[in-house]
């Protein structure tokens, strides 16, 4: 029963959503964060603040534990083979910048491919564009269709001798669709190529087990789950990240500098240059260690139950016209619309003003609303904390709409 799996209050957990009744539906954007990150990151200022793997003293000891503990967190939470593998960075787009700038300007050969899908955000194209403009490598787009489904046979046709690297979000950010990167893996792999995964959509509401899938590389940001903003996670494969040559240069990525020469560090550094972000990856930590509490089974579960009600509300509503799939669960959590003749930024605004945050605009991913032929949408997004109540206001604010702005009348 939809009532009994979401009369857990999970709000309480998070001062910004338990100080206010705002609908919070912008979770794809960030996601709020609950008491004991927020708890984690004050508690690494105010007792262990040093800078981690400098000093010798026993409070820098201290943070280089506690930022050293947070990546093996990360390294359990997705299942990587060593802790070397984590790389923290500052969010989803370095993490992608990095495999661009180091990976790809090392192996790229001009006319080589870059395969993409039309779908991707920003973050997940323009990297790999550079990379192609400096290598002379091309980059190729997988289209959608109009439900936002890639088939196997698109893949098999995209992915050829000729592919290097395909780059693909698990879950895209507009139509929140699930997409089949199992597939695109092993026919990657059958050709020698590598696979990136954007799974900026995907690590905060569902188990992502990087040994299971195979990818080659896995990029996610912290601030979408429930973790601080400004840390990132970049997952490599070690034979790969060993061979990639830094990305960054300055301290703390080397093991000795001469005049002339020097020597970088080993993994996971030699990708860490300068001071790092010890108290967003120490949050982080205490970020994975909540959801582990809470368990994606239900996280999961709640956030299906929700994407339900939200999707089939919205349906009975006169007006209004979902983005993608037209089936409820191929959404995880993710709804895009428009409301006919309602320009979405006025969608937003009159949703503000009743107490629902949603994201309105372009999404940073222009290139597949052009496809899809549909200019700015909004998009309401949901998290495992949100509740029927929410959900409720978002669709009495909807059924709204048209008449305040006039149709109708
Ligand atoms: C699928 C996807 N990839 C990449 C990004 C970029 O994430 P960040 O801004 O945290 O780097 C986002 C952000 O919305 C996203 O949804």
């Amino acid at each position: 029963m939809v009532s009994d799996l979401l009369t857990v209050d999970y709000k309480k957990d998070f001062p910004l959503l338990a100080a206010t009744d705002v609908a919070y539906l912008d979770n794809s954007a960030t996601s709020q964060r609950p008491t004991c990150v927020i708890e984690a990151e004050r508690d690494f200022y105010l007792k262990h603040n040093a800078n981690p793997l400098r000093g010798l003293y026993q409070l820098a000891m201290e943070a280089t534990d506690a930022y050293e503990n947070a990546r093996i967190a990360v390294q359990k939470f997705i299942n990587a083979k060593s802790e070397q593998e984590i790389i923290f960075t500052r969010n989803t787009t370095e993490s992608l910048n990095l495999v661009a700038y180091s990976y790809a300007l090392s192996v790229l050969q001009p006319g080589d491919e870059i395969v993409t899908t039309i779908m991707e955000h920003h973050s997940n194209m323009l990297p790999w564009r550079m990379a192609a403009a400096k290598t002379g490598a091309v980059v190729k787009y997988i289209d959608c269709d109009a439900e936002g489904y890639i088939s196997d046979a698109a893949l098999a046709e995209a992915i050829t001798a000729k592919t290097k690297i395909v780059a693909m979000a698990q879950v895209g950010n507009v139509l929140g669709r699930l997409n089949p990167v199992e597939k695109a893996i092993e026919l990657a792999h059958a050709v020698g190529a590598v696979v990136v995964v954007d799974a900026a959509q995907s690590a905060p509401h569902m188990p992502v087990d990087v040994q299971k899938l195979d990818a080659d590389f896995v990029a996610f940001s912290g601030h979408k789950m429930f973790g601080p903003m400004g840390i990132g996670v970049l997952y490599g494969k070690k034979k790969l990240l060993n061979k990639m040559p830094p990305y960054c240069y300055g301290g703390e990525m080397i093991t000795w500098v001469s005049r002339d020469t020097q020597e970088y560090a080993p993994l996971p550094h030699k990708f860490e240059a300068g001071t790092v972000n010890a108290a967003g990856a120490v949050g982080l930590h205490a970020a994975i260690d909540y959801m582990n509490s809470i368990g994606f089974e239900v996280m999961e579960a709640r956030e299906a139950a929700l994407t339900k009600l939200c999707f089939e509300g919205m349906q009975k509503l006169e007006g209004i016209n979902i983005i993608g799939s037209q089936k409820w669960e191929e959404h995880k959590g993710i709804i895009t619309f428009t409301i006919d003749g309602v320009h979405p930024h006025d969608i937003a605004a009159i949703m503000d003003a009743d107490g629902v945050n949603i994201r309105a605009g372009n999404h940073c991913a222009q290139p597949l609303l052009d496809h899809l032929h549909c200019g700015a949408t909004a998009r309401a997004s949901l998290a495992f904390y949100n509740t029927e109540a929410d959900v409720q206001k978002f669709l009495t604010c909807l059924g709204s709409i048209r008449e305040r702005m006039g149709y109708g009348r």
